[in-house]
């Protein structure tokens, strides 16, 4: 099969806020912070993770994001075993904001740029979807905005919102790390039919009030039944923030993805922002929380990949001019 094989592309993708409310493994948020991805089709492998922050990630093949652009590539039909990578990334690990779906769609989205784009979105969101199993987090990432979003151990499905401009996100990121998988671990494994229908109407009501700019609603909808009453116990401060944010000028508040991170919701006119902001730090605080606060916007771009020129510099040059600059 012929296809127009370029040779290094370079990938931004958003971090994503996953759970978004009521809306447990099916509502997500990509969000203005991003990791970079440059790709290469090479003749030996080398993998360069910018950063300290992934010290410990492999750089050999069991790399995510090779075995990620491999499963493209098998995909397509195509064979390109060896890969020159470069990675850096502003995403906090495991703190709830979508960093492995972040790198799993990168991955995805570069690999296929060095294709030709062979695959469409659609079948990248499965695979995605297959890899992360939560569709909120790698949808967000790969289409941007807000998604509605489900995965059923074969399919995914979703349908993107475009956030209201006047949407801003206020993360509050301690400074432990939370697994998704302890995180897991303390929700029960059956619920009871009430708090399946409170999600599910509050669910429904939250995608209503996202997709209608009515944000007013958002304190009404925006709570859960299903597994923020289990996993507070994990995050001291977490029950007073999800009781109290909303006296402090939140729209509404909740467990971003698996936690530990707490995101608000803000209405960008608030006049509360800098109350909001001090009663997240401090609530923490008093719990000997340390936590770094992020104003954030919804990123409204998912990935994107664009070609390198020959004269382009490496990323870490990007990085330096670009990015921390
Ligand atoms: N939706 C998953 C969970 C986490 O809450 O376990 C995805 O970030």
């Amino acid at each position: 099969m012929s296809y127009k094989a370029v040779k290094k592309v370079r990938v931004k993708v958003p971090a994503s806020t996953a759970n978004l409310g009521p809306g447990f493994d099916s509502l997500g948020m990509a969000l203005n912070l991003y990791a970079w991805i440059d790709m290469a089709i090479s003749e030996q492998t080398t993998i360069h993770l910018i950063g300290d922050q992934m010290n410990g990630i492999p750089t050999d093949k069991s790399n995510l994001i090779y075995k990620v652009a491999q499963m493209v590539f098998e995909q397509a039909d195509v064979a390109h075993p060896e890969l020159d990578i470069a990675m850096y990334s502003d995403i906090p690990l495991t703190r709830g904001l979508g960093s492995s779906a972040s790198a799993i769609v990168g991955a995805l989205a570069g690999a296929n740029a060095l294709i030709g784009n062979k695959l469409t979105q659609y079948e990248l969101f499965q695979i995605a979807s297959r890899l992360e199993k939560h569709p909120d987090n790698v949808g967000a990432s790969l289409f941007g905005g807000i998604v509605v979003a489900f995965w059923d151990g074969e399919k995914a499905e979703s349908i993107r919102i475009e956030p209201d401009d006047n949407l801003e996100v206020l993360v509050a990121i301690p400074a432990f790390q939370l697994s998704t998988e302890k995180a897991r671990s303390v929700m029960p494994k059956q619920v009871a039919m009430k708090d399946a229908v409170f999600n599910l109407s509050h669910s429904s009501l939250l995608v209503a009030a996202l997709s209608t700019g009515n944000l007013g609603m958002i304190r009404h909808a925006m709570k859960d039944a299903l597994h923020q009453p289990y996993r507070a116990e994990l995050i001291p401060g977490m029950k007073t923030l999800l009781e109290q944010a909303e006296n402090h000028g939140a729209l509404g508040v909740a467990l971003s993805g698996a936690g530990p991170t707490m995101l608000a919701l803000v209405d960008a006119r608030s006049g509360q922002k800098e109350e909001l902001e001090a009663f997240l730090k401090d609530t923490l605080a008093k719990e000997d929380i340390e936590a770094q606060t992020l104003w954030l916007k919804p990123s409204v771009e998912g990935v994107a990949a664009i070609l390198l020129q020959e004269d382009d510099g490496d990323l870490l040059s990007f990085v330096k001019k670009e990015v921390l600059a």
